[in-house]
């Protein structure tokens, strides 16, 4: 198969799409890929690493679309890459097609077979390819508070694990999934005081086994969780409800307990966030103070760090790619309904029902298309 690593062209992405041993691996396998010049730049991946793993370097995107029956990215298609999308084009990417009306709709009408990475399911009905992210930006939610609890950056001058004497920073993390978890592990690592709200009490119980007498974990409820944040120096959110918008688990009103100068991280701003006073902000602007707590709520956190983030997702996403590659699309599908589930749109049709559903369009299962679709190219 000719594989095509586009360079990522939406505002202040640096991630990429493989890594110089994801070409490796591919080339390896007998496929071509063609590589955009200067894709890995931002990576820290230069021209020649690529070339030395069997990559072909194209000096133009155009080339590099035109060319590939896979493309390989990171984020969706933005405007200028729509006319590059061809028919039976295998695009593997985020798509996050729910909200965007114009992406969808382009997919269908170009009729490429859009394979979304936030919906590939594993086994147990995980996400593999959104949790690399979530550990990314899990982690960093720690990192940029205890930034953001100095005084020089607008906080209140705290330091997160204290000094002998003087207690340590009392972190409240709501939410305990990948993300509260990833928070939780740098918070206990830097000696803060941490509280994991949750409401779902056997992920409490895991929780408690994982990090022993080093957390405390609450029951969620509007009433513990305004005790909890009334002490806190640093909250962070990192709540999902699968599908739907985070539910707004702090009023502004309880924000009127929170000590002043008091910090949030609200890692759900990309669902909305689960604080009332949260909207999202960029990594050039990231704060703002609503009732005197300053607000960091910036939509792309692992954005910051592109060159973990794309070794973390590639670990993770390479293997399918690998899979697209080597037994064509239609067979890689029918071998793992994980990767099924990640096909949005086919042939023309939206295959996801949740895009179908947000969106008001017809919604075709995947299978039966495919039977129609064995005539199609990969
Ligand atoms: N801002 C960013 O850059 C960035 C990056 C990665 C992930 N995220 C977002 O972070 C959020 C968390 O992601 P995740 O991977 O940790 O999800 P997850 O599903 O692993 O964890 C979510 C947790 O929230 C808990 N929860 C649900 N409702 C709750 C309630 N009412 N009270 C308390 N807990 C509740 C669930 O039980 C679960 O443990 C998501 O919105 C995700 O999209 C943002």
């Amino acid at each position: 198969m000719i594989v095509g690593l586009p360079k990522e062209i939406k505002d202040n992405e640096y991630r990429v799409g493989l890594t110089p041993a994801g070409v490796r691996a591919l080339t390896d396998a007998g496929h071509q890929v063609s590589v955009e010049r200067s894709a890995g730049e931002g990576s820290g991946f230069e021209d020649d690493l690529y070339q030395r793993a069997g990559g072909q370097i194209l000096d133009s995107a155009d080339d590099v679309w035109a060319e590939a029956e896979m493309i390989v990215k990171v984020k969706e298609p933005v405007a200028p890459e729509y006319d590059r999308m061809r028919e039976g084009q295998l695009l593997f990417t985020y798509l996050h097609l729910a909200p965007d009306r114009e992406l969808t709709r382009e997919l269908l009408e170009r009729k490429v077979t859009g394979i979304a990475y936030e919906t590939i399911t594993d086994r147990r009905g995980g996400l593999p390819l959104l949790t690399p992210m979530s550990e990314v930006a899990g982690r960093m939610a720690i990192q940029v508070g205890a930034h953001y609890l100095e005084k020089m950056s607008g906080g209140r001058g705290i330091l997160l694990g204290g000094v002998p004497g003087v207690p340590a920073a009392r972190v409240v993390i709501i939410g305990g999934g990948v993300v509260g978890t990833n928070a939780a592990k740098i918070a206990v690592g830097m000696g803060a005081h941490v509280t994991i709200i949750d409401n779902n009490l056997d992920r409490l119980r895991e929780l408690d086994d994982i990090f022993l007498s080093k957390i405390s974990t609450l029951a969620s409820s509007a009433y513990k969780i305004q005790d909890a944040i009334s002490e806190a120096d640093l909250i962070v959110g990192a709540v999902l409800f699968p599908g739907a918008a985070a539910p707004k688990l702090v009023t502004r009103e309880m924000l009127k307990g929170v000590p002043n100068g008091g910090l949030i991280v609200d890692v759900a701003v990309d669902q909305g966030g689960c604080i009332e006073t949260t909207h999202p902000t960029t990594h050039s602007n990231p704060t703002y103070y609503v009732e005197g707590v300053l607000h960091y709520c910036v939509a792309n956190m692992p954005g910051a760090v592109p060159r973990t983030s794309t070794f973390a997702l590639t670990n993770a996403t390479l293997p399918y790619a690998t899979k697209l590659a080597n037994k064509g699309f239609l067979n890689a599908i029918a071998a793992d309904p994980g990767l099924k589930a990640g096909v949005n749109t086919f042939a023309g049709r939206c295959t996801y029902e949740a895009v179908a559903v947000a969106q008001d369009l017809a919604y075709t299962p995947i299978d039966e298309l495919i039977d129609r679709a064995s005539a199609l190219p990969v």
